[in-house]
């Protein structure tokens, strides 16, 4: 996730911000860049890689103003490269800019920038706002300040921006909406960041900045104002605070960090696609490639890991939904069994980082039989997504934690998205069911924040009563079957207890023979169209003192008096609820991870991502 960082006071600005960027490198990022503002005039600097990639251009420069800003950026629009890498120069090169965030409206600002005769040198939608708010700066004749109050009326999504002017020597225009901002108060100098850890070396005192405002900041005054221009008075805090606290965001890990961050990037893998009211859905990256899937005779889907099972989820939903034939193949296997492949097929690769090495290397071998290649992909610009003939990005932002979460659900709402998109394209849906997916999609944060706000004792309870058994079995049907499998492989990945994932009701072909009063066996057993039938299965383990866990629809009664343990979530769609039902599953293997104190950000031997076979 983008970071940045800024300073105007009275000591040499660049070491301040490169130190502070890299206190935000733990954010992850692809690129960085400085802008510096002395005598009226700006030096720019930015460049794919490190931060250490960055200071080696400036060797050598004189480097002396004491007003500048930094960035870290996590791609969202525009590959990684230096072109796209922030700041960015405003056509007239008189405003510099950093931009964390995402503009959904930017192609449309693009055009009418472009008729008006800007050139654009990045990819990026950053760049884009920045020329709007020149463009308004110039033609209304106003100060900076007000160019940018206008423009981010007309601006819809993200952001939070930091610009300098060389108009204005000695001050930071700072704005914020979605996207963190806090600024520092020292003494006749002050500090920005997207958290307090690049500032907590020099000061505790920090105004956390709301959205929808804006900031006026020299070395000696900070002016809040809202979108409205109204003063607002700054609050200032003091910071009880160390630095590891700040980058796990005050989580004791990033895995949980990153699982209570699902309600914001389900929502940020919406945002510029999901239009609620208008029941529509924008994948401009599906498009390009919607003839190939119509000639298409069937979709294979790609992956390894908890890719493998978004896809085998995605494959129920697309079927049903589409009513196209879906195969899901781990992608180790396709590339060395020589799969029938042609022209006509349509590939959807499903990858986190993009560079799983097996992954890519089934997709190299499919797009040379001449298939369409359409990438799942979280990180922007990596080799799947290079390779990809389309795609879209789930935008879960970067995940640290080896085990993947937030990188899950992204990854389903995405394909939610695309098989919405397609069955509607299709005909294969009616409107009623259409319009009631994408209502109940959108309120799927809301649910995720409830299982949290309610179920979390609950969990932490159940994890603890449990964390001394060898083994779990984890069972699921319909679309649960996939989030049994992935609660499974969360559970052998952070707490090393061996946990298998199977079908419901293939227990009674082998793993019955399992089944004592030491065997927790938990079951996803939202309601849906096979609720009965789990439940049968559930009595089946019952009969032979099985010990059972189960994940119900909140107010299930009749599930609740069969189990010795539940976790409610709330009841959604068939389609939906597997979103919320990996949730406490996630959880639950933290917290059994935890209970046996282990590194359940790192776990042994395992690789966040496998770029060898
Ligand atoms: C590794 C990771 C898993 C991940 C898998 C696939 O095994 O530890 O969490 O699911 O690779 O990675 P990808 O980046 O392609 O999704």
């Amino acid at each position: 996730m983008c970071g940045i960082v800024g300073y105007v006071g009275n000591k040499e600005a660049y070491p301040i911000i490169i130190d502070g960027l890299k206190k935000l490198e733990y954010r992850g990022y692809d690129s960085s860049g400085v802008a510096l503002l002395h005598d009226h005039s700006i030096q720019l600097f930015k460049k794919k890689g490190r931060v250490s990639a960055l200071e080696e251009t400036v060797v050598g420069e004189k480097l002396t103003a004491t007003i500048g800003i930094g960035h870290t950026r996590w791609a969202t629009h525009g590959a990684p490269s230096d072109r796209n890498a922030h700041p960015h120069y405003s056509n007239s090169k008189s405003i510099a800019m950093i931009h964390n965030g995402i503009i959904e409206n930017y192609s449309q600002l693009k055009a009418e920038l472009i008729t008006k005769g800007y050139i654009f040198h990045s990819d990026t939608d950053s760049e884009v706002l920045l020329n709007f708010i020149e463009d308004i700066k110039i033609n209304n004749n106003s100060t900076l300040e007000e160019a940018v109050r206008i423009a981010l009326k007309r601006v819809t999504g993200a952001y939070v921006i930091l610009l300098i002017d060389i108009d204005l020597p000695d001050t930071i225009i700072a704005a914020r909406k979605g996207s963190p901002l806090v600024i520092g108060i020292g003494d006749n100098e002050h500090f920005l960041g997207s958290d307090a850890s690049p500032m907590l070396a020099y000061t505790k005192d920090v105004v956390y900045i709301n959205d929808y405002e804006l900031a006026i900041i020299t070395s000696n005054e900070l002016i809040l104002k809202n979108i409205g221009n109204e003063r607002v008075t700054p609050f200032i805090q003091r910071l009880d605070l160390n630095l590891s606290q700040i980058e796990k965001g005050g989580y004791e890990h990033f895995m949980l960090k990153e699982i209570f961050e699902q309600p914001q990037t389900i929502n940020d893998s919406f945002r510029g696609r999901l239009d609620v009211s208008a029941h529509s859905i924008t994948l401009s990256g599906l498009d390009t490639v919607l003839t190939k899937l119509d000639q298409a005779q069937r979709i294979v889907i790609v992956g390894c890991g908890t890719s493998w099972h978004a896809g085998l989820l995605a494959e129920y939903i697309i079927e049903e939904l589409c009513r196209i034939n879906v195969e899901v193949e781990y992608a180790s296997e396709f590339r060395y069994r020589n799969p029938i492949i042609t022209d006509k097929d349509f590939i959807i690769a499903v990858s986190q980082s993009g560079e799983t090495a097996d992954t890519l290397v089934a997709l190299e071998k499919a797009k040379g039989k001449g298939a369409t290649i359409f990438g799942v992909v979280n990180v922007v610009g990596s080799s799947i997504a290079r390779l990809a003939d389309a795609g879209m990005y789930t935008h879960a932002g970067p995940e640290i934690g080896v085990a993947s979460t937030k990188a899950f659900t992204a990854q389903v709402v995405a394909l939610i998205l695309f098989a919405l998109k397609v069955a509607n394209h299709k005909r294969t849906i009616t409107d009623e069911r259409y319009k009631q997916l994408i209502e109940q999609l959108s309120e799927v944060p809301t649910m995720v924040e409830w299982i949290f706000a309610t179920q979390l004792e609950k969990i932490k309870h159940i994890a603890y009563k449990y964390a001394n058994a060898k083994d779990f079995l984890y069972l699921g049907r319909g679309y649960n079957f996939p989030i049994a499998l992935e609660g499974a492989l969360k559970l052998k990945e952070i707490s090393y207890i061996h946990a298998e994932g199977y079908p419901a009701a293939e227990m009674k072909h082998g793993p019955i023979a399992l089944v004592d009063d030491t065997l927790p066996i938990v079951f996803v057993a939202t309601k849906d169209s096979y609720h009965e039938k789990i439940v049968s299965n559930m009595q089946e383990v019952k009969a032979r003192e099985g010990r059972v866990i189960a994940v119900i629809s909140v107010g299930d009664e009749l599930t609740k008096d069969i189990a010795d343990d539940y976790i409610e979530v709330p009841y959604a769609d068939e389609i939906i609820s597997p979103l919320l039902s990996t949730i406490p599953l996630q959880l639950l293997s933290y917290y059994i991870g935890v209970s046996k104190g282990l590194n359940v950000d790192m776990p042994r031997n395992l690789a966040k991502s496998v770029t060898v076979e």
